[in-house]
């Protein structure tokens, strides 16, 4: 199977990587519009062609499949260009940058038969995958409230602001393990660094259940946190990516409410008790990913990461920017 990566900047090369390490693909084309992106290619990858223009690769037939890593502004019309001339998309979260954008996206794949797959990394994590095992099992009990945090002294992006940058991970994670969509959703945050673009974002989400969801994102940060609570009515749980080793913790901890039984005091009693970490499989989640991109090629069926979820991703992120444009207030997504 051929394909081509479009966009060598931070993540490309990661991309490229992975992509040459299964079997049964031939990277066949790199292409980024700066040419001094394809200095080293030859060397890394022989037999794997450098262009600078994209419409070599749409025009290509012999090119099965495209790999988009871009700037966010940019996904729409490569994306719109590839599925045009028949190819099988993969594009870097988030899917586009407009509801609308992302809608005729997934429209224009349904309609011409193609996989359209989102870069959403984490849902190929092994870390994400048991966890999503262990809230399905009920061991956690209901599930009360989420709270993650993603945080660092991290690279602004220029065209974006940091809920497109980051909010993508941590929403994908949540839509995977709680199977649906908020209610509502209300944003706080400010640009400190690069006027109009907010590098802090504070986010609450309302999920069917009456599940609290807090989201804590900046590229400014005293230091680096990839944290996510989750607080059940019979375990909790944490999961810390920052950790080597046992980056999942299941604490049997938890309050049991006693209503009175007579005109007393209802009574409270606290448990806790040991603390569990599962084993997990050190795979790269990326491999996974265009793993699941190329078989989904092959045997021609929806990857986990595909299209209407990207598009879920987006419609939030972008209602959560109108949340942050007034002043935090709720905004429902329907
Ligand atoms: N899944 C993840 O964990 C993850 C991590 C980082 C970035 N990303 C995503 O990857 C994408 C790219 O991010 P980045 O940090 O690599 O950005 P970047 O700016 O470092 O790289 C983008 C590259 O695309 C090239 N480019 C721009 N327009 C092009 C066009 N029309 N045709 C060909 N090349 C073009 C640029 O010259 C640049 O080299 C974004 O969507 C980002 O959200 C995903």
């Amino acid at each position: 199977m051929n394909f081509a990566l479009i966009g060598y900047g931070y993540w490309g090369p990661n991309l490229a990587r992975n992509i040459k390490s299964i079997p049964g693909i031939n990277l066949k084309y790199i292409c980024d519009v700066d040419p001094d992106r394809g200095k080293n290619i030859n060397f890394r990858y022989p037999g794997t062609g450098f262009v600078c223009d994209c419409e070599a690769i749409a025009n290509d037939k012999e090119i099965d499949a495209v790999l988009i890593a871009t700037p966010v502004k940019t996904h729409y019309l490569l994306c719109k260009m590839m599925l045009d001339n028949g190819k099988d998309v993969f594009v870097e979260k988030p899917l586009a940058y407009s509801t609308d954008h992302a809608q005729e996206l997934v429209n224009l794949a349904e309609k011409n038969e193609k996989i359209l797959m989102i870069g959403h990394t984490f849902l190929y994590s092994p870390s994400v995958n048991e966890i999503k095992k262990i809230i399905n099992s009920g061991e956690l009990g209901e599930i009360y409230f989420i709270s993650s945090s993603r945080v660092n002294l991290g690279k602004h992006q220029k065209d974006v602001s940091v809920l497109w940058d980051l909010a993508p991970h941590d929403l994908s994670m949540f839509h995977y393990w709680l199977e649906s969509n908020p209610h509502w959703v209300s944003c706080n945050g400010n640009n400190y660094i690069i006027k109009d673009i907010p590098d802090v974002a504070f986010m609450h989400l309302n999920y069917p259940g009456d599940i609290c969801v807090n989201l804590e994102i900046a590229w400014l940060a005293p230091s680096k946190l990839r944290r996510v609570a989750i607080v059940g009515s019979q375990k909790m749980l944490v999961y810390n990516d920052m950790e080597t080793l046992e980056k999942v913790k299941i604490f049997d901890k938890g309050v049991d409410y006693k209503d009175p039984e007579s005109f007393g005091e209802y009574q409270l009693s606290y448990r806790s008790g040991n603390i569990f970490s599962p084993y997990i499989s050190s795979q790269e989640p990326l491999y996974l990913e265009v793993l699941d991109f190329y078989n989904s090629i092959k045997n021609r069926t929806q990857p986990v990461s595909n299209g209407r979820l990207g598009l879920n991703i987006v419609k939030i992120i972008e209602k959560a920017e109108q949340s942050l444009n007034n002043k935090g207030e709720q905004v429902k997504l329907v």
